[in-house]
């Protein structure tokens, strides 16, 4: 029942207060699955290292440009660089690149259709984006643990341990692929990262407005010692 909550309460405030981006889109909902793979994983290339609000424009002028895999494999390092150019890290639009040539020639132009394929084939996809592209575009029940969603979890959970230690990581993964909504597993993590960038921030996290308050440990404590300090004065 608290699982249950907390995944509803977490949906609903998703629901009211997520930012419209364009992979977010209705219109992406009813794209092909292959285009649709193709979109999540140049968008999460996009905000592995750049704010959402920079990559928007990115991406629509990307997309335009390149709507499919096959278009992005025809095209040249220079135009891909090029339309890079802002972003910084060009590594990540050499990688997109190269996965679309590798796509195209050695898998048929079929996007990977899980977390583990998409890992094992797409250069510069990692554990996070494998499991952000699964879930978003392939409706995929999996966790996606990037930076926003480790100090949410870790504060949800009341972690004080280093959350880049593997032992930690390892805990993290195994919270998020429990607590992933199967019937909205792509809204679901978009939602955590959602409170990650706009709630539960590095400072001073918005706790009076989060939709989780009352499944969070790290707000319990601290509210109890709120009471006790007020009670001693
Ligand atoms: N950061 C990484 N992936 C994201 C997404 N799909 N939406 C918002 N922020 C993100």
């Amino acid at each position: 029942a608290e699982l249950k909550l907390f995944r509803s309460h977490l949906l609903s405030w998703y629901d009211q207060s997520k930012r419209e981006l364009p992979w977010r889109t209705v219109a992406m909902k009813e794209q092909d699955v292959n285009i649709r793979t193709y979109a999540v994983w140049v968008s999460e290339v996009m905000l592995q290292q750049t704010q959402v609000a920079t990559v928007v424009d990115y991406y629509n002028k990307w997309m335009k440009r390149w709507p499919t895999v096959q278009t992005l494999a025809e095209a040249s390092l220079e135009e891909v660089n090029q339309m890079w150019s802002g972003l910084g890290y060009y590594s990540r639009g050499r990688r997109l690149h190269e996965g679309a040539q590798k796509v195209v020639s050695e898998l048929g132009g079929q996007m990977p259709r899980s977390a583990e394929a998409l890992l094992k084939q797409l250069p510069g996809v990692g554990r996070y984006t494998a499991g952000a592209i699964s879930s978003i575009a392939l409706g995929q029940v999996t966790g996606a643990v990037d930076g926003n969603v480790i100090r949410v979890l870790c504060r949800v959970r009341a972690i004080g341990a280093d959350s880049t230690s593997p032992v930690v990581t390892e805990a993290l993964w195994k919270i998020a692929e429990t607590l992933v909504d199967p019937k909205r597993p792509a809204d679901f993590n978009q939602a955590l990262m959602e409170l990650g960038a706009t709630v539960c921030t590095p400072k001073n996290p918005g706790c009076a407005r989060c939709p989780i308050q009352t499944h969070c440990h790290a707000y319990k404590k601290v509210s109890l010692k709120q009471e006790k300090d007020t009670k001693r004065l």
